[in-house]
């Protein structure tokens, strides 16, 4: 196991011990996740039975207990409708319905959980950080940002009560766009551009019933300024605001190559830290990491973990999670 795998072990570990700190300090309600292993330490062999069922119950209506007419309720997605080629998906090796069996799904299913425990758990209460939106980013460029923000979206997509907006926020490669096949005249650069006005008319609807994308929008030379801008404030609570039962995920530029991951990762209830294991530089990850100090929530998945023993290689998860 290389230096970077044990930099995110012991990161992992000081996450869940502020996470443990602070549960045993500021929570005077009783919680009913609050022996859940996926709030806690590392968690990616135990399936968190417990967090499924949570989840089912807080998406029923708080006050009857009935399942929420909300979920009824159809989202506004004015954009177009894109058809996502799932064979050719499948093939470039990312999660699809058609794949919801393989090693691959499974893993986002661990990753998704917590995340999704939070996201409902947190509703309502911190509704200056909101936790249903999550950023997805790394600490340099090619880590797998867009590989796990679209196979976490695809995950999402299955959850029968949630649906997930995939949003494109890094304009300088859109890649997103690329992997889904989708071409677009319109993005968030310039929704941005405008103001921050008419996002619905930028949100394609896809052949994944519960998945919409936002893509990145036209190349535009102040696109990292537009990132930082008012009007990308207003936009986040904008979509956070819409929907309480959308999931959106940011797949954002790495936090050591400008500032807009971090001003991003300010607005938004949840941060997920990709770090490619033995390749980032463990000095690295810990300066990612600074640029998030005192954020609510930041997770740290592990990829392209190499599999050993009984004679099978492959890409792995590695989980750490805490506030
Ligand atoms: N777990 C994985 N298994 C197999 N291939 C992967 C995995 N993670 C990432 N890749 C591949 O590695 C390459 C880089 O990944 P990706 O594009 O997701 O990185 P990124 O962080 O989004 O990069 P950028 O900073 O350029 O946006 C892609 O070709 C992607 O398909
Ligand atoms: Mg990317």
């Amino acid at each position: 196991m290389g230096e970077s795998v044990s930099t995110i072990e012991r990161a992992a570990e000081r996450l869940a011990e502020a996470a443990a700190r602070k549960s045993s300090t500021a929570n005077k309600t009783p919680d009913p996740l609050a022996d859940d292993p996926t709030t806690g330490a590392p968690a990616i062999d135990a399936p968190p039975v417990e967090a499924e069922n949570a989840l089912v119950e807080t998406v029923a209506d708080e006050e009857t207990g009935a399942p929420s007419n909300a979920l009824r309720t159809q989202s506004f997605v004015g954009g177009g409708y894109h058809e996502i080629d799932l064979e050719a998906l499948q093939a470039k090796g990312f999660v699809t319905p058609g794949s919801i069996r393989s090693r691959l799904a499974q893993e986002f299913r661990r990753i998704k959980r917590p995340l999704l425990v939070n996201a409902q758990r947190r509703r309502s209460v911190d509704d200056e950080h909101p936790a249903n939106l999550i950023v997805v980013t790394s600490s340099i460029p090619g880590e797998g940002k867009t590989f796990v923000s679209i196979n976490l979206a695809m995950s999402i997509s299955a959850e029968v009560d949630l649906r997930v907006l995939l949003v494109d926020v890094d304009s300088v490669r859109g890649s997103v766009s690329d992997v889904l096949g989708l071409e677009y005249d319109n993005g968030l650069s310039d929704v941005l551009a405008r103001g921050g006005g008419h996002l619905e008319d930028s949100i394609f609807k896809t052949n994944i019933d519960h998945l919409s994308v936002l893509p990145s929008g036209s190349d535009l030379p102040n696109a990292d300024e537009l990132l930082a801008s008012e009007a990308m404030d207003r936009v986040v609570r904008d979509l956070a605001a819409e929907d309480a039962h959308r999931i959106v995920i940011f797949d954002a530029p790495p936090l050591l190559t400008g500032t807009e991951a971090g001003v991003l990762s300010r607005l938004v209830g949840q941060v997920v830290v990709v770090v490619e294991a033995d390749a980032t530089p463990q000095a690295t990850v810990t300066e990612a990491l600074t640029r998030l100090e005192g954020h609510e929530s930041v997770s740290l998945v592990l990829n392209k973990v190499q599999h050993r023993g009984k004679g099978h290689a492959g890409y792995g998860y590695q989980y750490g999670y805490g506030a």
